[in-house]
């Protein structure tokens, strides 16, 4: 597999095309941003966790049956994806109230929520990723009844999947903000929805069960310290990383040694 040019820079990853047209490399950076670009950092480490958790994730997804845009890991930083039409909308799944709910709508912080809560935000940076209705997917075209009611089906299971993984390694996943695309299915030859970008401690709110400890961006977001430790720890936790490696994050921007286990 030959990697070609960028094809996109977001502010977390890198799209690279390759010699297939159906599929393109995504790489893991480590910048942080935060509310819409305004906080930015480096996270030495974080590229090479969030791409070592997210594909552990999708592929236990893939494992219960959620068709996702991820073929393999290529190395410490990228994965091969199927290329995507991505739905400019983010899906994001709230178990807990905390983060804008509260702030918007003066939920208590902490709120358990009878059930899991669906929103939609409109993925444009200018508009800073507004909050949207169903009405407002179907009226401008970003996706058919349809395929949001089959995806909000997909987004309540995953929701039920991630709490699972989470919670047996003693981690509550209050929200998470995930996103689809339509990719060619090889074997049928048929598009289909899939899951793509990344499930990781950048999408994620993750608290330790017993000390509600953030484990996740939300230590950037509100300069908790210790960033790239509550990542760290997600992935010693999922078995992915060594007991004795040692990340330590003195300043962002120093370099960072991290040793993982062998396939
Ligand atoms: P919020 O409370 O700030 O709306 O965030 C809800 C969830 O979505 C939380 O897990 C963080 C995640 N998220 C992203 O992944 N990207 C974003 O741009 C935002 C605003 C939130």
């Amino acid at each position: 597999m030959n990697k070609g040019n960028k094809i996109y820079e977001g502010k977390a990853k890198i799209i690279y095309e390759t010699n297939d047209k159906n599929l393109v490399i995504q790489h893991f950076k480590d910048d942080a941003t935060a509310f819409n670009n305004l906080k930015k950092a480096k996270v030495e480490g974080k590229g090479v966790l969030n791409n070592r958790i997210s594909e552990y994730i999708f592929n236990n997804l893939g494992e219960c049956g959620i068709k996702t845009h991820l073929i393999k890991r290529l190395n410490m930083r990228e994965q091969l994806i199927k290329k995507a039409e991505i739905f400019p909308i983010e899906f994001i799944v709230r178990n807990i109230a905390t983060g804008s709910l509260t702030k918007r709508l003066g939920i208590s912080e902490g709120t358990v929520l009878s059930k899991p809560l669906l929103e939609y935000c409109y993925k444009k940076d200018e508009l800073e990723d507004p909050l949207i209705s169903r009405e407002h997917i179907y009226s401008f075209g970003w996706a058919t009844i349809k395929q949001i009611e089959s995806i909000d089906k997909i987004t309540l299971r995953i929701n039920d999947l991630l709490l699972g993984i989470f919670r047996g390694i003693g981690i509550k996943l209050i929200d998470f903000k995930i996103e689809y695309g339509i990719a060619l299915n090889k074997d049928t030859n048929e598009k289909e929805i899939v899951l793509v970008d990344e499930i990781s401690p950048d999408t994620c709110r993750l608290w330790d069960v017993k000390t509600e400890k953030k484990l996740d961006k939300d230590r950037f977001r509100k300069d908790l310290g210790n960033v790239i430790q509550g990542y760290q720890e997600v992935a010693r936790r999922l078995g992915i990383m060594p007991e004795e490696t040692n990340i330590s994050e003195v300043n962002f921007g120093k370099t960072t040694s991290i040793k993982f286990k062998k396939k």
